[in-house]
C-alpha cells in the first residue's frame, strides 16, 4: 500500500530512488514521484500512472541530479490518482519534501487549521497537510527538522510511514514510523529507506526497521539514531543482517512474477518444512510450537485471523486441526474481528496468518486479542515484518519473496505451516494415532514432488484458459478441505482477469447459486477421490443436467468424473488433508493464462496492492 524510497549518500540519487520504485511497485501503482535536491535546487517530478511513465516524464523535465532524494509509488486513498495528488508533496514555502504511505484521519481538522494560519493546498491529500503542519512547527517553534516532524506526528492521528527532507539542509532525511513499515538501509557512508529492504538489497545487507512509534533523523556520515516519537527517547535500534538476494526478486526468465511464483511452489513448501518435518525420524520441530506447545494443545478454542488468501489459508487450518488437534476453531475475517468485540479467554489461542506481515486488519485484531489475553501466534512470510513482531510466538512460511500482487506461493507454504503445527498438536495430545501421523509425515514430504509433476500438465490448463477466457462469470465448488481451495480459486480468477467468480461449498448449489447455471456458465469442480467424492460426483451431475460447462480437478486414474466433466486436471494421489496443496495448483495457472491472454497486468492488477497497510 504505497511504497516509499529515499537515498542519501554519493550516488546520484535518481538511479537509487527510480529503481527502488521500480521494485515497489507491487506495493500500489496508481501514480509515481520523485523529489531531488541537485545542490541548487529541488526538483520534483510525478504523475499519474505507472513508475515508467514517471521515467519518460522525469527525462523530459528533470536534467541534473544531485546525491539525496525521495521518491513514492501510491496506492490512492484520499484524492483521486493524478498527477496533482501524486506524492511527493510540497510545503507551501516549496523548503520541505515529504512520500507518506498511511492516513492521517485528522487531517481535514489539521488543514483547517493550517489554512486559518494562511497555508493553501494544490491537493486533496492528507499527506500535503502534514507537511504544511511540519513547515507550521518550524516556523512557529524555531525547531530543527527532525524535531519539528516528531511535534507535527504527535499531532497527528492515524498511520503512516513518511520520509521528509528540507532542501535547506540536503544531508538529511528525517523518518517516521506508525502502522505503515520502513526500513533504513545502511551503505558505506549512505544510507537508503524503503518501505521493504528490496530497494537496497544490491547495496547493503545491513538494515534497521523501524518500530511503530518510532522515528529517525538519517544524517550522512552520522550514525543513525533511533528515537520514540512520543516521548523522544532514544532507542537501541538493532541492525539486522539480511538474508534475501537480489535473484530473489527478479523475475528469472519467467514472463510474469505470479507464474514465477507458482513454479516456486515445489521449493517454497520444501523450504517451509525443511529442518521442521523429520519423517524417519517420526518428529516435527518447530520452536515457536514447541516453546508453547502445552499452552496452545490445552487451548480451549484457536481463532484464526487474516484477510484474503491467508484468511482462505486460515479456512483450511480449520478442518486440519479440528481433524488432527481435535481443537474447536473458528476463522474469521480480521477486519470483522477487530470491530466485533469478540468474546476472547486467556484459554484462547489465536493464529494471525499474514504473507506480508504489514497488513493493517490482521495487526489490530493481534492488538486486539493480546489485550484481551489470548496467546497470539504469528504465521508470516516476511522476516521481520510487523506481524512476526507484534505476535507472542509464531512459524515462519519460508516461501521467499512474493511479488506478484496475488498470492501463490504464500497460500500453499501457509497451509503447509499450519499442517505441521496441528500434526504436532494432535501427536502430543494423543488425538492422532502415531501410524496416522507417520503417513502424514511422509506424504507432506512427497508434496512437492507431486506439485512438480502438476505442473507439467500447464499445457492442458493453458487450454482449458483459452476456451472460458471470454467468460463473464464462472463458478468454483469443493467440498470439505476443499471448499476454502474453491473460494480461493474464485479470488484468483476475479482479481487477475476482472471476470466475475464466486466459490461455494459443492453442496450448496441447490440453495440459490444453482439458478445462475446455463449453458454458458463455467463451474470449476474439485472432485477428488477422497471425503465426500460420490456426493460431489452427485452435485457435478446436477449442474450437468443444467447444461453447466464443467472444469474438473480429479484425482489421477478418476473414470467417474471424466465422463461427466467437459475437462479434466489431474492431481497426484495424496492423503485427503493435503489435498489443498494440489488441487490449488491448476487454479492458479488456469487464472494466470485467462489473464494472459486477456492482456490483463498479471503482476500489478487493477486497483491493488500487495501489502495492505490501511484499513
Ligand atoms: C490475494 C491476496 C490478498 C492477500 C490479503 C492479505 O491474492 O494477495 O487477498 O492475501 O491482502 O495479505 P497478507 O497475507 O499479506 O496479510
Amino acid at each position: 500500500m504505497c511504497g516509499i524510497v529515499g537515498y542519501i549518500g554519493h550516488r546520484n540519487a535518481y538511479d537509487v530512488v527510480i529503481n527502488g520504485l521500480k521494485r515497489l511497485e507491487y506495493r500500489g501503482y496508481d501514480s509515481a514521484g520523485i523529489a531531488l535536491y541537485d545542490g541548487e535546487a529541488l526538483k520534483v517530478c510525478k504523475t499519474k500512472g505507472k513508475v515508467v511513465h514517471l521515467e519518460k516524464k522525469v527525462q523530459e523535465s528533470i536534467t541534473s541530479n544531485g546525491s539525496i532524494g525521495i521518491g513514492h509509488t501510491r496506492w490512492a486513498t484520499h484524492g483521486e490518482p493524478n498527477d496533482v495528488n501524486s506524492h511527493p508533496h510540497l510545503s507551501n514555502s516549496g523548503n520541505l519534501a515529504i512520500i507518506h504511505n498511511g492516513i492521517i484521519e485528522n487531517y481535514d481538522a489539521l488543514r483547517k487549521e493550517l489554512k486559518k494560519r494562511g497555508y493553501t493546498f494544490q491537493s486533496d491529500t492528507d499527506t500535503e497537510v502534514l507537511v504544511n503542519l511540519i513547515e507550521d512547527v518550524i516556523k512557529n517553534e524555531g525547531v530543527k527538522l527532525g524535531k519539528a516532524v516528531q511535534i507535527a506526528l504527535n499531532q497527528t492521528v492515524g498511520a503512516y510511514a513518511i520520509a521528509v527532507f528540507d532542501k535547506r539542509k540536503p544531508d538529511e532525511i528525517v523518518v517516521a514510523r506508525l502502522g505503515s513499515p520502513l526500513a533504513i538501509g545502511i551503505g558505506d557512508n549512505e544510507y537508503f529507506i524503503a518501505s521493504d529492504a528490496s530497494p537496497f538489497i544490491a547495496y547493503t545487507n545491513n538494515a534497521i526497521y523501524l518500530e511503530d512509534g518510532e522515528m529517525a533523523v538519517v544524517r550522512q556520515g552520522k550514525e543513525v539514531k533511533v528515537r520514540k516519537i512520543l516521548n523522544d527517547s532514544e532507542v537501541d535500534a538493532y541492525v539486522h543482517e539480511l538474508q534475501l538476494n537480489l535473484e530473489q526478486i527478479e523475475k528469472g526468465g519467467y514472463d510474469h512474477f505470479m507464474l514465477k511464483e507458482i513454479y516456486e511452489q515445489p521449493n517454497a513448501i520444501r523450504d517451509t518444512y525443511r529442518g521442521r518435518l523429520l519423517a524417519d525420524k517420526g518428529i516435527i520441530k518447530m520452536a515457536g510450537v514447541d516453546d508453547n506447545l502445552d499452552r496452545i494443545a490445552k487451548a480451549n478454542r484457536i481463532l484464526i485471523v487474516g484477510c484474503g488468501t491467508s484468511w482462505h489459508a486460515g479456512l483450511v487450518a480449520e478442518y486440519i486441526f479440528e481433524d488432527m488437534a481435535r481443537i474447536p476453531v473458528e476463522v474469521e475475517y480480521a477486519s470483522e474481528f477487530r470491530y466485533r468485540n469478540p468474546v476472547i479467554t486467556e484459554n484462547d489461542v489465536v493464529i494471525a496468518i499474514s504473507q506480508s506481515g504489514e497488513t493493517a486488519d490482521t495487526m489490530a485484531a493481534i492488538k486486539l486479542a493480546k489485550e484481551k489475553g489470548a496467546f497470539v501466534f504469528g504465521v508470516c512470510n516476511v522476516v521481520g515484518s510487523s506481524i512476526s513482531r507484534e505476535t507472542m510466538a509464531g512459524a515462519y512460511t519460508h516461501a521467499g519473496p512474493e511479488i506478484g500482487v496475488a498470492s501463490t506461493k504464500a497460500f500453499t507454504t501457509q497451509i503447509t505451516v499450519l499442517t505441521l503445527m496441528a500434526l504436532k498438536l494432535g501427536k502430543y495430545k494423543g488425538t492422532i494415532s502415531n501410524s496416522d501421523f507417520r503417513l502424514h509425515l511422509q506424504a507432506l514430504e512427497a508434496i512437492p514432488k507431486k506439485v512438480a509433476k502438476l505442473l507439467q500438465s500447464d499445457k492442458v490448463i493453458k487450454e482449458i484458459a483459452a476456451t472460458y477466457k471470454d467468460a463473464r462469470n464462472c463458478i468454483y465448488l469443493g467440498r470439505g478441505y476443499n471448499f476454502p481451495v474453491a473460494l480461493e480459486g474464485a479470488l484468483k480468477l476475479k482479481e487477475i482477469s476482472y471476470i466475475h467468480a464466486e466459490g461455494y461449498p459443492a453442496a450448496e448449489m441447490k440453495h440459490g447459486p444453482i439458478a445462475l447455471i446455463d449453458e454458458e456458465m463455467p463451474v470449476v469442480v474439485i472432485a477428488v477421490r477422497k471425503g465426500h467424492y460420490e456426493k460431489v460426483v452427485s452435485n457435478i451431475q446436477e449442474i450437468k443436467s443444467r447444461k453447466g460447462k464443467i472444469i474438473s480437478v480429479v484425482t489421477e486414474g478418476d473414470v467417474e468424473v471424466k465422463e461427466l466433466a467437459d475437462h479434466v486436471i489431474e492431481i497426484p494421489e495424496t492423503i485427503e488433508a493435503l489435498t489443498p496443496l494440489l488441487t490449488t495448483i491448476p487454479l492458479q495457472l488456469l487464472s494466470y493464462h485467462i489473464a494472459v491472454l486477456l492482456g490483463k497486468n498479471v503482476d500489478q492488477p487493477r486497483n491493488l496492492a500487495k501489502s495492505v497497510t490501511v484499513e
